[in-house]
């Protein structure tokens, strides 16, 4: 849809103009999963799809929620913007308007707001991020409150928490609000300092794969993981105090893993934090060098300890990544995002994508019975106003 379709369309359901267009992207994580809320490194970009968002002020003590994608219609006054909705769509941009307002700031006028987004829902690509994150741009520019990107991102991540009830780490917020063409973000989620590293590839593309099974990060199985990094840190901390897994090195975590003996759980979950932290700082330094080939093999390293030690991939994730191995051409394949469905990334050779998406295609159907897509990524920017 363009952005004139958006207006007029704004401009018919609300019968007024709309004051400004602001879009936030989706992210694909090109390695580091499941590292960012125990304070490790990640690899995200920012699509070049994502949540576009329209408003104005209309004068009156109510808020107007509206989206393209979804038939309800939601108006809220001002006494109800702290609290959640049960089932809703809305509270990702209302989770972002209680964050503004447990800041102090104040509502002087209701808002007509339309919301429409062309990131597939529940793919894992983070529409719900983009979603959060615009919002918070949006206000941010509206109400003049001066918040840098990181403190939107910061934002999006606590409705994420209070209103979508996932306790989710900040890279998604973070690569919404700060992608940039053409890089990937290195971010380093304890200190949030961020390194931009470009991801133009002579030849090669940025391919994702949607296995059409929905991740279901509201299930609990993701609060679940986060919550056994945490038993993993008490116990480790037994032997040798620490805050967050991230802290330990491969070797660090030999010396103390006996700590872990009486829970296997957390034993796995805590190895995969601490050789993908690894895993992405290789790959990364692989990246800088032009060593694709061993950024690959990060990728699938990365995948294996997904599937085996922290078990959030299953029967479609795993069909598509070890399809893509197969294939002449594929620099790496993976999971990418929470994972229990959702998309594969992977770095593939231009002459080799039709044979991919022919091959696995075909494979993946065969296997799952469902039809996959695949989309070539292009790496855009962050958050910003369109109009
Ligand atoms: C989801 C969360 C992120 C991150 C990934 C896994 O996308 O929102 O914070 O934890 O899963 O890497």
């Amino acid at each position: 849809m363009t952005t004139q379709e958006l207006k007029t369309s704004f401009e018919n359901l609300y019968h007024a103009s709309a004051e400004a267009i602001y879009f936030s992207p989706g992210r694909v994580n090109l390695i580091g999963e499941h590292t960012d809320y125990n304070g490790g490194y990640v690899f995200p970009c920012a699509l070049s799809f994502g949540t576009y968002l329209l408003l104005r002020k209309n004068g009156q003590n109510v808020v107007n929620f509206r989206s393209l994608n979804q038939p309800e219609v939601t108006a809220l006054s001002f006494d109800q913007l702290t609290t959640r909705l049960e089932n809703s769509w809305v509270n990702y941009p209302l989770g972002v308007i209680a964050q503004f307002i447990k800041r102090g700031v104040k509502f002087e006028t209701g808002l007509d707001i339309l919301i429409w987004g062309n990131v597939p829902n529940g793919a894992g690509l983070s529409s719900s991020a983009a979603l959060e994150v615009v919002t918070a741009y949006a206000l941010n520019d509206l109400l003049g409150t001066g918040y840098d990107r990181t403190e939107l991102a910061k934002i999006g991540q606590k409705a994420e928490h209070e209103f979508a009830l996932v306790n989710c780490g900040i890279m998604d917020q973070f690569a919404s609000a700060n992608g940039k063409k053409d890089h990937a973000i290195f971010l380093d989620c304890n200190t949030l300092d961020f390194e931009l590293v470009p991801v133009k590839l002579e030849g090669i593309k940025v391919l994702i794969s949607n296995t059409h099974s929905p991740h279901k990060l509201d299930s609990g199985a993701y609060n679940q993981r986060v919550a056994e990094c945490k038993r993993a840190v008490e116990l480790i901390s037994k032997v040798r105090p620490i805050s967050y897994l991230a802290e330990l090195t491969e070797a660090d975590f030999k010396a103390v893993e006996s700590a872990l003996e009486s829970d296997l759980i957390a034993h796995k979950r805590a190895r995969h934090v601490v050789t993908e932290v690894q895993r992405t700082t290789d790959a990364v330094k692989a990246l800088k060098a032009g060593e694709l080939e061993k950024f690959g093999k990060m990728m699938n390293a990365s995948h294996v300890s997904l599937r085996d030690d922290y078990e959030v991939t299953g029967l479609e994730l795993d069909t598509m990544a070890e399809e893509a191995w197969k294939v002449p051409g594929v620099i790496g394949s993976r999971m990418t995002g929470g994972g229990f469905g959702g998309c594969t990334v992977s770095l593939v050779k231009e002459e080799a994508i039709d044979t991919f998406i022919e091959k696995v295609g075909t494979a993946y159907k065969a296997k799952t019975g469902i039809t996959p897509d695949f989309y070539v990524a292009e790496i855009g920017d962050g958050a910003s106003k369109l109009l």
